[in-house]
């Protein structure tokens, strides 16, 4: 499986670098809205928004394609003693996630771009809960040409999706060229 090999691959080679998994930034600077209950982190990479939210006092469902990345939070999970939980999951696989009875207080989704997902956010999430998602868009400046479109927001695009939804923050900055919404489900 191609993403899976690519994605393995990219984390071995931040881990061999002793890289710290950092949360993201905007979600850090939401910390004042979080607090704790159930987390689902999709498409996790090595965990820093999940061990930034296990420390918030949530407990953290993290999923990822990259088994490479799934084993790293499980070690530092048991190491730290961090409420985590983590698996192994094709998000492109929908069933992988309808099959979760479980609803969540909290999604975060940093960096991952799958549009089914929407829809599963919606039914994951626990009237009142919020959701978290950042990732690159098609800005004007460009933002990383590296980046194929196929893997971008449209402009404000979050905004429309989540219209419905109570806004609490909305930003896009055009340079380094990402989208991010937290909003809460009513
Ligand atoms: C850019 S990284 C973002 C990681 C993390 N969310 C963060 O913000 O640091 C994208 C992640 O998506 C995962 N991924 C790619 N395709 C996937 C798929 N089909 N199912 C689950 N995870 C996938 C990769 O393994 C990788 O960890």
């Amino acid at each position: 499986m191609i993403t899976k090999k690519k994605w393995n691959t990219k984390h071995a080679e931040c881990l061999n670098l002793q890289k710290q998994p950092e949360p993201n930034l905007r979600l850090k600077k939401l910390s004042a809205y979080l607090n704790g209950g159930t987390a689902l982190d999709l498409a996790c990479g090595l965990g820093g928004n999940s061990f930034f939210l296990s420390r918030l006092n949530y407990q953290v469902e993290a999923m990822d394609i990259s088994d490479v990345a799934i084993n790293f939070i499980k070690e530092q999970a048991a190491k730290y003693n961090l409420n985590i939980q983590s698996h192994t999951a094709d998000l492109t696989e929908l069933h992988n996630l309808r099959r979760t009875h479980k609803t969540f207080d909290l999604i975060v989704i940093s960096y991952y771009l799958d549009r089914s997902l929407f829809p599963i956010v919606r039914s994951l999430l626990k009237e009142d809960g919020y959701f978290y998602m950042e990732t690159f868009y098609q800005s004007p400046e460009n933002g990383d040409r590296k980046i194929s479109n196929q893997y971008k927001l449209q402009p404000k695009e979050l905004l429309s999706e989540f219209g419905d939804w109570t806004l609490h923050y909305f930003e896009e900055n055009e340079q380094e060229g990402w989208q991010s919404i937290f909003c809460q489900k009513q």
